[in-house]
């Protein structure tokens, strides 16, 4: 077996990479201003109904925004070379009352329910009502609930999966990598797996036999 080495803490973050699915959020402040923030770790924490959870450094326009008007817009990031220049860009740190829109060359486009705009060159995009917020340590852990999701109509196949290779989700590395990205990407594979175990070690009802049969 392969000996394994214990990491120093400064270093924990980066060996938890890629951390979760790059994405630009959008809020408004209460004057109804536009601005956008790039987020390495935003993730879907409840299925149905569906909830989405990131958390937000104190001080941050993301973070006032979503405190005075509990609303964001999850635009999903494409692992194209533009569009992470372009998140970069999101993530400098200008004044309050700022739009990272058009500085980064991103285009707002209404969204279906909420005030945020919705990225028109993402592909995918989450409109979200805070549900709760936690403060702790120096951040805001913030979780919406997804009232509607919109996708660009070729992204979508007619069963309601993404196309992969057109949606093209990316991760952020993290901090320490700086710049980088990697893509969340590839052809899917069958994970092939058998278990030859007993009934009782079950939750009763559970049919873990057909545990990864497809419904549709
Ligand atoms: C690729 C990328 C990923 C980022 N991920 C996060 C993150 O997950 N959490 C966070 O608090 N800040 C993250 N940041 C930093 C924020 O985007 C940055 O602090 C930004 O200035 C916040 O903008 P705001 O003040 O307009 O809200 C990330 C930045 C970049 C470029």
């Amino acid at each position: 077996m392969t000996t394994k080495t214990d990491v120093r803490p400064e270093w924990w973050d980066n060996i938890f990479a890629p951390s979760s699915c790059l994405v630009i959020i959008t809020t408004v402040d209460t004057q109804g201003r536009v601005n956008a923030a790039s987020f390495g770790t935003c993730t879907r924490v409840c299925h149905d109904p569906m909830y989405i959870s990131f958390t937000c450094g104190e001080g941050k326009d993301t973070y006032d925004n979503i405190q005075a008007t509990g609303e964001f817009t999850v635009n999903v990031v494409p692992f194209e070379q533009t569009m992470l220049d372009r998140t970069l860009i999101c993530g400098l740190p200008f004044n309050a009352g700022q739009n990272e829109l058009p500085k980064a060359g991103l285009t707002p486009l209404p969204a279906r329910k909420l005030k945020p705009p919705r990225i028109a060159e993402c592909h995918s995009h989450f409109e979200c009502k805070v549900e709760w917020t936690r403060q702790w340590l120096h951040r805001l852990m913030v979780c919406g609930r997804v009232e509607a999701v919109s996708i660009d109509a070729d992204c979508i196949t007619d069963q309601g999966f993404i196309v992969w290779d057109k949606v093209k989700p990316a991760h952020y590395c993290g901090m320490r990598y700086r710049d980088r990205f990697v893509p969340a990407y590839d052809k899917p594979t069958r994970g092939v797996w058998r278990y030859d175990g007993n009934d009782p070690e079950f939750r009763a009802g559970e049919n873990w036999r057909d545990a990864y049969k497809s419904t549709d």
